[in-house]
């Protein structure tokens, strides 16, 4: 940035006077406004509603929208759309669907659906005292907040227990108020918040009210009002199995058990190793989260949750377990998430409901399921490629792709730089190096 002073109001500036400051200011190219108007959907009220998404918006940042087929989940068959800018996750999302379709697919339950938010305040009286009166503050607290449950509760949801916790441990006169509650099919971020803030407000009029108690213990310190992303009690529960001798896709019933006793040792490894445990958990994510973006949900709410889950026995562990028992290979996991599938950016993004109805509108009871069933699924694609081939062989033929598009390859070049590299290895210099005796020729 050579102008080193900052501007002030450009959150007020139209787009085309944002775009002329940042080409200015960095001396890019005059083009840019052409080659970002380029990005913009040709869909006039799609491009207005993805725009309204963020701030300061530009143009629009493109990832492919892509799809798995044969995604056999509890007895039906779906087409799982995937929003992913990492090569090979698609490939091994679709082969690993292909092959559980064909050994009974993948079963999925939920456990609970329990979402929670806090309330962070501090008082100076005695603990006890409050705990006395806590039936009383709480009946004030759903009061309070009757209008805003009022929808909720007619769809079946609504604020189900506020705890009250006292923890000297972490701040001196510092209390919480746990609250869980219930959302349906709601991600339930507005209604949880705007329950919690009405829990501020309600819990420091009724201190205030309190006219026979000393004049520090009519008040209490609001700290902030949150829902959690840690959501252990909304979870679900997901797995595939077989006889062990059916993961062999020839007839060779040693090395299928072989296979499955290295699958088994490669997961313990991750329960027990936390450098393992983080990359098999990214593994996990490569298809949870490429579902969630498609959908539209808020796949760092799921990451965040996701990752504290895995440590919930005080050590980071990956999320998946295996097991050869009597002669049948399980491989399954619990995975806690919160998402929704009414409100938000699923009911808005264009692309988001054209992946909905791929996915035959789903519940969000339903979409828990199929996000954990597409988690285990690459799960299950990345660990089979480690103990087999190796990682590297299934990505260098996507990376390939990349490097062939970065170097403006022809669809002629390509095909013939596909076929010289399929025995060889491949990198970015070799492959330019192809590139430049293919054009001697
Ligand atoms: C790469 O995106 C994901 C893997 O590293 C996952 C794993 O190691 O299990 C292949």
């Amino acid at each position: 940035m050579k102008d080193n002073k900052p501007i002030s109001g450009f959150s007020k500036l139209s787009k085309t006077q944002k775009i002329d400051w940042l080409v200015q200011q960095l001396k890019l190219n005059t083009e840019t406004a052409n080659f970002l108007a380029d990005f913009e959907s040709k869909n006039q009220d799609a491009q207005a509603v993805i725009a309204d998404l963020s701030e300061n918006h530009l143009s629009n940042f493109h990832f492919p929208f892509c799809i798995a087929p044969n995604f056999l989940v509890n007895g039906d068959y779906l087409v799982f759309p995937f929003v992913t800018e990492e090569s090979s996750v698609v490939a091994a999302l679709g082969k690993a669907a292909g092959f559980w379709a064909n050994r009974g697919g993948f079963h999925a339950e939920i456990i609970g659906t329990e979402k929670k938010g806090q309330l962070h305040f501090s008082w100076t009286g005695d603990p006890e005292k409050l705990k006395n009166h806590f039936a009383q503050v709480e009946e004030r607290l759903r009061k309070d907040t009757a209008s805003i449950t009022q929808k909720m509760e007619k769809r079946g949801g609504g604020i189900n227990t506020i705890q009250l916790k006292y923890l000297p441990e972490i701040l001196p006169n510092y209390y919480q108020l746990d609250v869980s509650f219930e959302t349906r099919d709601a991600m339930g971020a507005n209604f949880i918040n705007s329950s919690l803030e009405q829990f501020g407000k309600s819990l420091k009029l009724w201190f205030s009210e309190q006219k026979d108690w000393a004049a520090e213990e009519r008040d209490a310190e609001i700290i902030m009002a949150i829902l959690s992303n840690y959501v252990p009690d909304s979870r679900v529960r997901v797995w595939v199995e077989c006889p062990v001798e059916q993961l062999a896709e020839t007839s060779d019933v040693a090395s299928a058990k072989r296979f499955a006793e290295k699958f088994v040792q490669a997961v313990h490894i991750s329960r027990n190793d936390v450098s393992r445990a983080v990359t098999q958990n990214k593994g996990i994510f490569n298809g949870v989260d490429a579902l969630a973006l498609a959908t539209g949900n808020d796949f760092r709410a799921i990451e965040a949750g996701g990752h504290a889950f895995a440590a919930r026995n005080g050590k980071y562990a990956g999320l998946s377990e295996a097991r050869i028992e009597n002669g049948d290979f399980r491989f399954s996991m619990e995975l806690s998430l919160a998402v929704g599938v009414v409100g938000g950016v699923t009911a808005l993004h264009p692309m988001a409901r054209l992946a909905m109805q791929i996915l035959e509108q789903p519940s969000a009871e339903e979409l828990m399921q199929y996000l954990a069933v597409a988690g285990l699924a690459s799960n299950w694609s990345a660990v089979r490629a480690l103990v087999t081939t190796g990682i590297q062989q299934g990505h260098m033929k996507m990376h390939l792709s990349n490097i062939l598009n970065t170097l403006k390859a022809t669809d002629e070049q390509k095909a013939s730089a596909r076929l010289y590299f399929d025995k060889r290895e491949v990198s970015f210099s070799e492959v330019e190096q192809f590139l430049k005796n293919d054009a001697g020729n």
